[in-house]
């Protein structure tokens, strides 16, 4: 049996990325899925991977509103209940302190911080029911500390670890395991206005492996976290980002202190 079959998993940002290949592994493995983003059309891929669609249901909305994360919700119980929320839905933010605006500071904080509030308590009556629950919420090294231009996204991301180390402690006596990657840089639509830019290789000589990730390596993690050969991983914030968090930005890791 594998890890993932007869369970079922709510991935939010399941369009593109790293959502959508969380999804793609989860089917994989023999488990079924809600995929959840903005538009139907943009999870139209799932014809390939289910096309008889018995293992998926598609949810369109915005998961800053309470009411895709109840359609999510039930959605899976007709898939045969709700095992697993993968919370990754998230957009960047860019802007000083200054020059930001607010509109924008609000849509920041909702799509990567309120959304996984909402998504955790529209879940939390059909996980107790489970077996083995848990959820997973893509965070961000960018949650860990801070970058230039970035606050809002920092903010937000540093405001969804501290709301798992929270929940972790709430949920446990439950039995729900609830647990944060943490990527670096990843190659997806989400980074693709950077990946023909000079700020590519600025990121790269951050990174000890040398390399950016791809959205395979985060899903990877997410989907081991979600599933229950981690049982005993709770409250946990998970780097997945060749090291990028290990430094203490004194240095580049590819600067002339390395060179041998
Ligand atoms: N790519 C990176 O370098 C990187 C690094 C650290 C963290 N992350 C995080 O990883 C997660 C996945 O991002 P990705 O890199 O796969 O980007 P992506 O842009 O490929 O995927 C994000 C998906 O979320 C969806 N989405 C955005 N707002 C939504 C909303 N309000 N309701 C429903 N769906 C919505 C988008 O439509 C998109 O399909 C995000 O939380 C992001 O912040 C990404």
């Amino acid at each position: 049996m594998s890890d993932w079959s007869g369970r079922v998993a709510i991935v939010t940002g399941a369009a593109s990325g790293i959502g959508r290949s969380a999804v793609k592994r989860i089917l994989t493995q023999g488990g079924s899925a809600v995929a959840v983003d903005l538009s139907a059309s943009a999870l139209d891929w799932l014809d390939q991977d289910d096309p008889a669609g018995r293992r998926t249901r598609r949810v369109a909305g915005d998961v800053t509103e309470e009411a895709t994360n109840v359609r999510a919700v039930e959605a899976a119980a007709a898939l045969g209940g709700l095992h697993a929320m993968l919370l990754n839905a998230g957009i960047p933010g860019m802007g000083t302190l200054e020059s930001l605006d607010m509109t924008t500071f609000d849509r920041v904080l909702a799509v990567n911080l309120r959304a996984v509030v909402l998504g955790v308590r529209a879940g939390l009556p059909a996980l107790r029911e489970a077996s083995a629950p848990s959820i997973v919420v893509t965070a961000s090294v960018s949650g860990l500390g801070g970058d230039p231009g970035m606050w809002a996204y920092n903010a937000a991301k540093g405001g969804v670890v501290k709301f798992l180390r929270a929940a972790a402690l709430e949920l446990g006596r439950d039995g729900i395991r609830i647990n944060a990657v943490c990527p670096g840089p990843i190659h997806t639509e989400m980074t693709r206005a950077v990946q023909n830019s000079p700020i590519h290789e600025e990121l790269r000589r951050h990174i000890p492996l040398g390399r950016w990730g791809e959205a395979e390596e985060v899903a990877a993690v997410l989907t081991f976290l979600a599933s229950p050969i981690a049982s005993f991983i709770n409250g946990a914030i998970v780097p997945v980002d060749g090291g990028v968090s290990a430094g203490s930005a004194q240095f580049t890791p590819w600067g002339p202190l390395s060179d041998r």
